[in-house]
């Protein structure tokens, strides 16, 4: 037994990980990183940048100018890229049509999981993402690996970006979604899949408090003390 854990949550888009990694990470004290937002965070300079993705040297120049920092306030995740905060830009329908032709690069890959595994030196961590449980940290104490219905799933995120004032259409959330779920689990570096010794989480029609119930259930074998209310 021991305080110090990894909790590794995989899944496809718009399952509520983060949702659920908060939670986690507010109930146990836990540091959460969304591993997602980094991926988002490349892809934003990426596109600013007009860098050219058949250009492997292209590439690999544009990773050095890189720099990505995780700020956390009440457990929500704030990146900033070269020092800009860019929480909110990276949420937006530019940077989702292009963050998964971008995260499917083996050398963005390499540098991401890199710079992940670093953080989770420390421990006590919680990682949300699409290889965290199979590539990032396989030894993590916990995998979970969330899946829901993709009607449902874009119904949540249309809500969530209407309540933002964005002007999109729950038609081209799911074909995002779709598309997303599609290249993430085809492509060749370190694709969506579930780790063998994760539990698979179906959300579809199990409230916030219910899925964190789940969660902890699964992790207290690994605690020996912590819980916040
Ligand atoms: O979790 P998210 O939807 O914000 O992630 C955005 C994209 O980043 C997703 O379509 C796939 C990619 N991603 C990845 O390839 N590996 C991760 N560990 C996290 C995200």
């Amino acid at each position: 037994m021991n305080d110090n854990i990894v909790i590794a949550i995989d899944g496809y888009s718009s399952c509520g990980k983060s949702t659920l990694a908060k939670a986690l990470a507010k109930k146990l004290h836990l540091i959460y990183v969304d591993s997602g937002a980094m991926y988002r965070a490349v892809t934003l300079y990426f596109l600013r940048n007009k860098i050219d993705i058949t250009d492997k040297d292209h590439v690999k120049f544009a990773l050095h100018d890189i720099h990505l920092n995780f700020h956390s306030r009440d457990y929500q995740t704030h990146i900033t890229l070269n020092e800009e905060e860019v929480s909110e830009e990276i949420r937006q329908m530019p940077v989702s049509e292009m963050v998964s032709e971008i995260s499917a690069i083996k050398a963005i890959r390499t540098e991401m999981v890199r710079q992940q595994q670093r953080m989770g030196i420390s421990k006590s961590i919680v990682m949300d993402g699409r290889d965290i449980g199979t590539t990032v940290f396989p030894s993590a104490e916990v995998k979970i690996f969330m899946t829901a219905d993709p009607k449902i799933r874009a119904e949540r995120r249309y809500k969530e970006l209407k309540l933002k004032g964005e002007n999109i259409s729950l038609e081209e959330i799911f074909d995002n979604i779709a598309h997303r779920d599609f290249l993430d689990t085809t492509r060749k570096e370190s694709p969506l899949v579930r780790a063998k010794d994760a539990i698979i989480l179906d959300n579809t029609i199990l409230t916030q408090k219910e899925q964190l119930e789940f969660a902890l259930e699964r992790v207290s074998p690994f605690m020996k003390s912590k819980t916040h209310d």
